[in-house]
């Protein structure tokens, strides 16, 4: 076969889209019961729009977007995230002027030219919500319910929440200069990208990964301890409903998110099976972002998730829970039963130690709709066997598969 798909991009067959289509209906299924509404946008946008939003500096745009210049020599790129497009989209559709607060959601796919590796695609999937309108902390808190609600949707485990405020033009200046001071003789021992933050975005040298880098900011003056009193006051409160709704959360002082458009809080969420690359999702307020792009002063916040991500944890998981090497059919099988009932589906297994035929014709005095087969045979094969009582059909699963039907 001579084509295939461009390094860093993925197909998704049919034996896997179910899995996508569960994911994306529960993503769904949580910003309707939180009023957010569905907005579809171009893959494609001017580039001018990317450069202005997500700010000349960031990696992004310095070197992961896909540009290129059309037939009438416009310069044009694929998307490399939705918020962008979305206020463009609100702002040109004049939504605001139709409501007050503008709550919209989004799924599809972004383009980023990154060096690929796990859980980091250079065409990948994110779904997205914006609220625009309201500078309420209450929203805020409201957003990253519904992140951590879709977290245990998708029955993640081990998920950390991990919040901070990352200020205001009128914070940011007193900060930007006390760490500017703190780090001006470490600057030589700084990574390339670092050293170029120092001069244009300092605060954006807390989101280097080199471990030199972080061993020079280690004490370095952060951004929450500098904070306006309006920026303050509503970081305060943010935390302050968190802690009544009962939501755990992690101060991370060092927070910083790789777009510039943020002010005051910012988010993510992030989980250990996941690697170097394990943000699940990441957003945050981005008061001034309207108006930059020619609206009028108009506060927002959302956030995006990153699917395969998700799908990845997602994966981990049932592989560690349904690790068939390790169990007998049997203990699989106890195991499996109790998932199934905890999703409120009825089932019942063989505790008479029957024949499979013995246990077919009960299954069918039963009228059982389907019936699930797991002989040490298939444990060794890492399959099961799934039958369709009614048409008598039967399909061979994978073991690690078999959790999808609790699901
Ligand atoms: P972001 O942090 O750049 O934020 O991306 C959000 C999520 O997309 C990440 O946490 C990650 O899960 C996923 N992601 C990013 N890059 C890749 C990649 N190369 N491969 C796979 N997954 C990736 C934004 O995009 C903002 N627009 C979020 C936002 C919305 N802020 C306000 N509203």
């Amino acid at each position: 076969m001579k084509y295939k798909a461009l390094y860093g991009t993925h197909d998704i067959l049919p034996d896997d889209s179910f899995k996508w289509q569960y994911l994306e209906d529960q993503a769904r299924k949580v910003f309707a019961l939180y009023n957010y509404k569905e907005i579809r946008i171009p893959i494609f946008e001017e580039t001018e729009l990317f450069a202005r939003s997500i700010g000349q500096d960031t990696d992004i745009v310095k070197k992961e977007m896909y540009t290129f210049t059309d037939q009438g020599k416009r310069s044009i790129t694929l998307r490399p995230e939705a918020t962008a497009g979305m206020v463009r989209a609100y702002l040109e559709h004049n939504l605001g002027e139709k409501s007050p607060l503008v709550k919209l959601y989004y799924l599809g796919s972004m383009f980023r030219q990154e060096r690929p590796q796990k859980g980091r695609l250079r065409e990948f999937h994110q779904f997205d919500i914006e609220a625009i309108g309201s500078a309420d902390p209450a929203v805020d808190v409201e957003q990253i319910e519904m992140a951590v609600r879709i977290c245990k949707e998708l029955k993640i485990s081990n998920f950390k929440l991990h919040l901070n405020s990352i200020g205001c033009p009128v914070c940011r200046p007193v900060h930007r200069e006390k760490l500017l001071d703190f780090m001006k003789d470490k600057v030589s021992k700084l990574c390339d990208d670092c050293k170029t933050r120092y001069m244009r975005n300092p605060l954006r040298m807390f989101d280097c990964k080199k471990e030199g880098c972080i061993e020079q900011l280690q004490g370095a003056p952060v951004m929450v301890d500098f904070l306006c009193s309006e920026c303050q006051t509503h970081y305060d409160q943010v935390k302050e409903y968190l802690k009544e709704l009962n939501i755990d959360y992690f101060e991370d002082k060092r927070l910083v998110r790789g777009l510039d458009y943020y002010t005051k809080t910012a988010f993510e969420i992030k989980s250990p099976l996941l690697g170097s690359q394990d943000t699940l999702l990441g957003g945050g307020r981005y008061d001034l972002l309207v108006e930059e792009l020619g609206g009028k002063s108009t506060p927002a916040i959302g956030f995006a998730a990153g699917m395969e991500r998700f799908m990845l944890v997602m994966e981990m998981q049932k592989k560690l829970k349904y690790d068939e090497k390790k169990l007998e059919a049997k203990t699989f099988a106890v195991k499996l039963i109790r998932d199934l009932r905890q999703n409120n589906i009825t089932c019942e297994m063989d505790y008479l130690q029957r024949s499979l035929k013995a246990q077919m014709k009960e299954a069918n005095r039963q009228k059982a709709g389907k019936v699930l087969i797991i002989g040490e045979e298939e444990m060794k094969k890492g399959k099961a066997i799934l039958r369709d009582m009614q048409s008598g059909e039967q399909q061979e699963i994978e073991l690690a598969d078999v959790g999808r039907i609790c699901s």
